[in-house]
């Protein structure tokens, strides 16, 4: 019972050990079955009509996480319930021992985490997605202890975690990372500790990587626990950089830390915002969220609460670059327009027009003139930074409709190092880009038409998108394979658009197809 695991009860260090059943298991099957999945696009085409948009992805991944943190039952609404991102976060809830009903149809979920047994998460469930790791900040809140894997997610850079585990630090854990290399099958290498603080940050600088030469693959677990084995304190923490996965982990460490934290340079991400509303729905004290300096006054119990998952903001943004790409008149809701400020300034520079019918619902045309929809569109710049800067989700999705606008465009990915992985793919359709280093200089083209189908493979999740907003106006067929990435990010994005008038078929191929 959580009751018997309450922070305040000392806890022996790491005193539940890794399971041998925990060792780690390389391939999985699952990956490879979505690996076989197509999308078939016949373009071009246009679009007209109106999507509905699903709860956000990562305010969901995050809530979820949080729901550890409580007492009684937690029930969130509009959960995206069909992404595997979400299914992944629910089987990670589970293997600790949480109780989840869930009614798909009504996207509600309720959790509850009062028969929470274990600190230690499935691990294979946990390379599947950063979000994972944010469990290590509730679960040394209110346990005293865990036990979780480097954490997977999209191959977009190195996405280190050393912020966390110096946060984590901050407020009283003892944190260390052991790692190991693992050969087919077998763990090749056996664990090696490192509680040296210089070599943990460098040790912390990897997550999942598999190395071609050698066929090794390097994994990692980190193990943490409250170093007075009473539980975390409050204290103070700087971030370098305002990491939304760190702010959003260390938030909730500190919501049942004992006494006050102050956490400076944070995120300013909506996600941070919808954090703080269920952590102080539930009975903690957050203040400041939205700025970039968070107080957390600690509570020493945190109780159950009913909370709405708002809407997904990047699933909004880029039904927003669908419409654009396609020269065509869609609406879209619910959104919160506020969200998407940077993106709406970019299109309306474009010349799109976007027109707030209501509350939460966005028209989005390329002309005022519905006739002449096909007008042709000018190219921006772009440089991706943190909220409320242009989101680094959509920059794939934006470059996409760069290469069908006039002239030429600059975009500058500044917040991951390695997200232009789509531009060779956009290359086999027919679009001219020059890379270098994190910059793409994109030349447009004066009609979206110069754009040709291909063979595809989508290599993460928004270059996955990018990849059939581009297919939707390539003259001919475009098969796009990899689109399991595709699914840990879009509810349904094949069906949405095929309701909005898109030729897009799903299918099983033939491994040579592939
Ligand atoms: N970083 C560090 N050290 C850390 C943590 C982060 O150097 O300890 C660096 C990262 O390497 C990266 C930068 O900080 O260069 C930003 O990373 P951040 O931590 O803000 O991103 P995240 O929390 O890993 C979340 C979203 C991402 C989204 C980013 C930025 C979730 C589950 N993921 O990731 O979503 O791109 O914030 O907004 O919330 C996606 O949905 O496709 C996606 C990748």
């Amino acid at each position: 019972m959580a009751t018997s695991l309450c922070y305040a009860k000392p806890l022996k260090p790491f005193s539940l050990r890794l399971p041998q059943t925990q060792n780690p298991q390389i391939p999985t099957q699952t990956t490879q079955i979505r690996e076989a999945e197509t999308l078939t696009i016949t373009g071009p085409t246009q679009l007209s009509g109106h999507v509905p948009i699903s709860g956000s992805k990562n305010s969901s991944l995050c809530l979820l996480a949080a729901t550890l943190l409580c007492s009684n039952s937690c029930l969130l609404h509009n959960v995206p319930t069909g992404l595997s991102d979400t299914k992944a976060m629910l089987s990670i809830l589970r293997s600790l021992g949480a109780k989840i009903e869930f009614n798909e149809r009504n996207k509600e979920i309720l959790v509850n985490t009062d028969g929470v047994g274990r600190v230690e998460p499935c691990l294979e469930e946990m390379r599947k997605i950063r979000g994972g790791f944010f469990v290590i900040g509730p679960l040394l809140a209110r346990f005293g202890e865990a036990v979780v894997g480097l954490p997977g997610g999209c191959d977009i850079g190195e996405r280190p975690v050393d912020l966390y585990v110096r946060g984590l630090r901050a407020l009283g854990a003892a944190v260390e990372i052991s790692y190991f290399l693992i050969c087919g099958n077998r763990l090749c290498k056996p664990t090696i500790s490192h509680s040296n603080t210089e070599k943990m940050a460098g040790i912390a600088n990897f997550c999942i990587i598999t190395s071609d030469d050698t066929g090794l693959q390097r994994d990692g677990r980190v193990l943490a626990h409250s170093a007075n084995g009473k539980g975390l304190v409050g204290g103070s923490f700087h971030l370098d950089f305002p990491s939304v996965g760190a702010t959003e982990t260390l938030m909730m460490a500190a919501s049942m830390a004992d006494g006050v934290t102050v956490l400076s340079n944070v995120a300013k991400e909506p996600e941070v915002i919808d954090l703080a509303r269920f952590l102080n729905d539930s009975g903690a004290c957050v203040y400041g969220a939205g700025s970039d300096k968070l107080l957390i006054k600690g509570k020493c119990q945190l109780r159950g609460c009913e909370c709405y998952v708002p809407p997904d903001r990047i699933e909004a943004g880029t039904f927003m670059l669908a419409a654009a790409i396609t020269r065509s008149l869609i609406s879209i809701s619910p959104v919160t327009p506020s969200h998407l400020s940077c993106l709406i300034d970019k299109l309306k520079i474009a010349g799109c027009k976007i027109t707030r019918c209501n509350n939460d619902t966005l028209e989005v045309r390329v002309s005022a003139i519905p006739e002449n929809v096909c007008e042709n569109l000018r190219g921006f710049n772009v440089r991706t930074s943190p909220f409320p800067g242009f989101p680094t989700d959509l920059q794939p999705p934006t470059m996409a409709l760069l290469t069908t606008c006039s002239g030429s465009s600059i975009v500058e990915e500044s917040v991951f190092d390695r997200r232009l992985g789509h531009v060779r793919e956009l290359q086999k359709l027919g679009a001219k880009i020059q890379v270098c280093g994190s910059t793409a200089l994109v030349f447009g083209r004066e009609t979206r038409s110069a754009l040709h189908g291909s063979q595809l493979r989508a290599a993460d999740l928004r270059g996955g998108v990018a990849l059939v907003l581009a297919g939707l106006v390539a003259e001919g067929t475009t098969q796009i394979s990899g689109i399991g990435h595709i699914g840990r990010g879009y509810e349904n994005l094949d069906t949405k658009l095929q309701f909005l008038g898109a030729d897009i078929k799903r299918s099983i191929a033939m491994a040579s197809q592939l």
